[in-house]
């Protein structure tokens, strides 16, 4: 990218709660933020200077919102967007972040997974294909139970089940299937890794200068989402060296410039050694990586920003002990109001995100608690409580 002036117009392409984040460091270096979703009210548009409700799975019409406002870099936030449009804006002169070719590949698991795998040799899970779900029997048999079947197309856990025998993959391929997004009838089956630990590694890459690491985070995922992260999560220096030199390799390939979410699972094999396994990368800030708006001297989105920008990052630097636990919706509502807040922010070293969701469903994720502390278990206790004190409740 040319020596940039300012200000720039962003689009982004997905307007959640990591949308809202990137949009406010946009917003303070004075950019004009474009802020598109499927639905009103989504929490970047709260922040963004125009908003725009789009079907960014249909080609013309994201490639219409597009040559409407005639943005110097599109930021996608979501996987399910329509990538053959983006590669065409590309085409025509538009900088797509990282790259159209990243966020056609990182949209399907299969894609993904055949470049890291097979292409450039990471190690991963031992996985096998299935177009149905006689093959998935098949399939599954020689890998060792339990397994992990996901739709190729999928995220946040949807469709993804862990079998424990053979009388199982007739469920696993329905729930696969009706958990799919978009039509495809294709599933991954992998071996089910007894992980000792799982590692966002979020990997900077910029479009001069070296790419970047930060201080790698430590989280749990229930029904295929994150609940609590922390970091720095404490890794020997060979799993880190291992898991850097995967993140760099994975990285150059796809291109481009951003931050990337690496996603890692440490484990120790029969032998009692340790491993480092790649298992799949967000080509976008990560949900994980909300731990270092209290964490980082410079934020997921921050980063993200300035490599977009091609702007300067000096050091990226952990400011001790952090931790993240989200704040989840009970049930349905097409209002939302919260209790407990004042509880919440009278702890020392707390902050609490409310997203402005306009409605809730259940575990659907409203808020996340962030702390501080002098180690580890103080700041995830911190989280933790802050969290609990707050209800998503109807209304508003
Ligand atoms: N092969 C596996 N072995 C053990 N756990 C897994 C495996 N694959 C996925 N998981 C668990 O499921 C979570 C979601 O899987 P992932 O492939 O990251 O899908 P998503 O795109 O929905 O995040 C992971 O973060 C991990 O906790
Ligand atoms: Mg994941």
């Amino acid at each position: 990218m040319a020596s940039p002036t300012f200000p720039r117009s962003l689009m982004l392409l997905g307007s959640g709660e990591l949308g809202k984040e990137v949009a406010i460091a946009a917003q303070r270096l004075g950019c004009h933020v474009i802020a598109v979703d499927r639905y009103a009210g989504a929490p970047a548009m709260q922040v963004a200077d125009v908003a725009e409700v789009v079907a960014m799975t249909d080609p013309e019409a994201l490639k219409a919102v597009v040559r409407r406002h005639n943005p110097q870099v599109l930021i996608p936030e979501i996987e399910a967007l329509a990538v053959d449009a983006l590669a065409e804006l590309e085409a025509g002169g538009t900088t797509v972040i990282p790259t159209a070719r990243a966020t056609a590949v990182t949209m399907n698991r299969d894609r993904i997974r055949d470049l890291a795998a097979t292409e450039l040799g990471l190690r991963t899970a031992r996985f096998a294909y299935a177009e149905s779900a006689a093959e998935l029997a098949a399939a599954a048999e020689p890998l060792g139970w339990p397994v992990v079947v996901k739709p190729v197309m999928s995220s946040s856990g949807k469709g993804q089940s862990v079998v424990q025998g053979p009388e199982g993959i007739p469920a696993a391929w329905e729930a696969a299937m009706a958990g799919a997004r978009g039509s495809g009838a294709r599933v991954i089956v992998e071996e089910f890794l007894q992980f000792e630990q799982e590692i966002t590694l979020l990997t900077v890459k910029q479009w001069q200068g070296p790419t970047l690491f930060c201080p790698p985070i430590g989280h749990i995922q229930e029904r295929g989402d994150y609940q609590t992260s922390w970091q720095p999560a404490h890794l020997d220096w060979e799993q880190l060296a291992a898991a850097q030199a995967m993140a760099r390799r994975v990285t150059d390939n796809l291109g481009g410039a951003g931050l990337f979410g690496v996603e890692f699972f440490v484990c120790r094999n029969t032998d009692g050694v340790s491993e480092v396994v790649f298992s799949e990368l967000s080509p976008r800030p990560h949900d994980t990586g909300l731990v270092t708006l209290a964490g980082q001297n410079l934020s997921e989105f921050e980063l993200h920003l300035r490599a977009v920008l091609g702007l300067p990052i000096p050091e990226i630097r952990s400011l001790g002990p952090a931790a993240s636990r989200v704040i989840l919706a009970e049930q349905s509502s097409d209002s939302v109001a919260y209790s407990g807040l004042e509880e919440a922010l009278s702890a020392t070293d707390v902050q609490v995100l409310l997203f402005g969701k306009p409605d809730a469903r259940p575990h659907r994720r409203m808020g996340v608690a962030l702390a501080t502390g002098t180690s580890l278990e103080e700041a995830r206790n911190r989280a933790d409580a802050a969290a609990a004190a707050i209800r998503v409740l109807p209304g508003g």
